[in-house]
């Protein structure tokens, strides 16, 4: 993806969350990792440019209308995900524990003209996903790490037949990685998923559902 493939008020803020994220990456340098962790809801914590650009593609390629984002954070993965959605007539249906994160998504998301193509809710992802409803066509999978096998339990049955769903930081941080892989474990035995782990940005395993 680049500035030429992509509306002007979208790249905006886009570079607007990476220089941020420039910023932030400067801080992790600083602080120690007790303090990092201390201070952890004040990062963007972004799934990065390239990891972006592919949940994007591959939303668009798949005509996905129905998306859900478990762990928004900020937004910047929501950016990706809404162009996708206004591209294929969709919504972005997405997930976040902090409210002034999401108030915070809400206004950039609104810059971006995208607005129209997310619906966020406030509140522990688990119980929100318990309420929807499905079928979701695809599904990015980014809170904490522990509750990436939890979140793909209740996501498994909402799947629409042929839906992706992206999992990230399963390579990166090292520290994410016990869970990583208990998340791939999980997905490896559901006979009903074909999946791979891909080396793009923190490392994603991308599934799909027949
Ligand atoms: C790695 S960040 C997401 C980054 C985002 N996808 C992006 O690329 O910009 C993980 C987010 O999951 C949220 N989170 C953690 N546990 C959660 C839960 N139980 N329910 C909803 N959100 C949760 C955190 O508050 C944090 O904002």
């Amino acid at each position: 993806m680049n500035p030429a493939s992509m509306d002007a008020a979208v790249w905006a803020v886009i570079e607007e969350y990476e220089a941020r994220a420039a910023r932030e990456e400067q801080l992790w340098d600083t602080l120690g990792a007790e303090e990092w962790e201390r201070r952890i809801d004040e990062m963007l914590l972004p799934v990065g440019r390239a990891t972006g650009t592919l949940l994007n593609l591959l939303a668009k390629e798949a005509g996905a209308r129905r998306i859900l984002e478990v762990g928004s954070s900020f937004g910047y993965s929501t950016v990706w995900l809404a162009e996708a959605a206004r591209a294929v007539g969709g919504k972005v249906i997405s997930l976040e524990l902090r409210a002034a994160k999401t108030a915070y998504a809400t206004e950039r998301l609104a810059r971006a003209g995208l607005a129209d193509f997310v619906e966020f809710r406030v509140g522990d992802a688990l119980e929100s996903l318990a309420q929807l409803p499905g079928p979701f066509e695809l599904a990015l999978i980014d809170l904490w790490k522990n509750l990436y096998v939890p979140v793909f339990e209740l996501l498994h049955p909402k799947l629409a037949p042929g839906a992706l769903v992206i999992a990230d930081n399963m390579i990166e941080p090292a520290s994410a990685r016990p869970h990583a892989q208990a998340y791939r474990h999980a997905v490896h035995v559901a006979r009903d998923m074909s999946s791979v782990l891909l080396p793009v940005g923190n490392g994603i395993e991308l599934s799909r559902y027949q």
